[in-house]
């Protein structure tokens, strides 16, 4: 199957307005590009819902700090293009700059709730450049759902909350996190990892999984698990440690006694890749 590429939102509109009007329902996998299975999984599982999948690639530049990776961001798009249509993607949007942020752009978005601590306390710019950005792809395209990744929990979170506070007609689904065969979490940045660093980007999951095993059996003790967690990832191998912490599912409000649906969420950098994960804790 082959896809089709537009570049501009007019022609993005026209396709999924033109499926509405045959009476098929669309789903969208806004990515930054560099495909991977865990992207894919995203396409698959939109064509469980709906009829049509497209997909964006758009490295969102407001997304970025200046000291980050924009520049030596991954892109392929060719690859990309072929791997979204075999995954069964008809349409792909990949606009160049100026067609999302043009000149005089003068928006900016704050968001809290959900975007409160975690990556914000290490990235305070990037919910505001990933909420602006994701508004702006899903009012674009109009989809009936829009499909994101639960790797990036904190992510999906604050577009839940977002699509709810603008009142975004469109459903968003969260997808499993897909993992390679040692458990680690598939990302576009483990390109960076050297062989050895693999090795230790490998360990971050067992420590997340057994850390989320224990506290769920014995949540008493989870802030001394939690340290015990910390250390682990430190003498593992890591260079940094960011967070690991315990919040409340879906609002990631801190975690208290009583709660019960809790997620674990990790960000600990290895060279000079930084790598996040999480995992749900069912309490009791
Ligand atoms: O998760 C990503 O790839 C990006 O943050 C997103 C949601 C496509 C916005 O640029």
């Amino acid at each position: 199957m082959s896809a089709r590429v537009v570049r501009t939102v007019a022609d993005l509109r026209t396709q999924v307005s033109s499926w509405r009007e045959e009476g098929l329902k669309t789903a969208y996998v806004p990515t930054m590009g560099s495909l991977h299975e865990g992207h894919l999984s995203l396409v698959r599982l939109g064509l469980e819902k709906a009829d049509r999948a497209a997909l964006s690639i758009f490295v969102n530049p407001t997304q970025f700090a200046p000291h980050e990776d924009f520049d030596a961001y991954p892109r392929a798009e060719a690859a990309d293009v072929r791997a979204a249509a075999s995954a069964g993607a008809e349409l792909i949007f990949a606009p160049n700059a100026s067609e999302m942020y043009a000149e005089g752009f003068a928006t900016s978005f704050e968001m809290k709730g959900p975007a409160e601590g975690l990556e914000t306390d290490f990235r305070p710019h990037f919910f505001g450049g990933v909420a602006l950005v994701v508004a702006k792809l899903l009012i674009q395209a109009g989809t009936d759902y829009a499909i994101f990744g639960e790797k990036d929990y904190q992510q999906l979170c604050v577009v839940k909350r977002l699509v709810k506070d603008l009142d975004i007609p469109t459903e968003i689904v969260g997808g499993p996190i897909v993992r390679d065969e040692e458990g680690l979490a598939l990302s576009s940045r483990n390109a960076y990892l050297s062989p050895e660093e693999l090795a230790v980007a490998r360990t971050l999951n067992k420590t997340l999984f057994t850390a989320a095993a224990d506290i769920a059996a014995e949540p008493a003790r989870a802030e001394v698990r939690l340290g015990e967690g910390r250390a682990e990832i430190i003498r593992n191998g890591f260079n940094s440690l960011d967070y690991l912490e315990l919040r409340q599912a879906g609002t990631l409000a801190p975690f208290t006694p009583g709660m019960k649906e809790g997620r674990l969420l990790v960000a600990a950098t290895i060279g000079r890749t930084r790598l996040i994960d999480n995992v749900a804790v069912e309490v009791g």
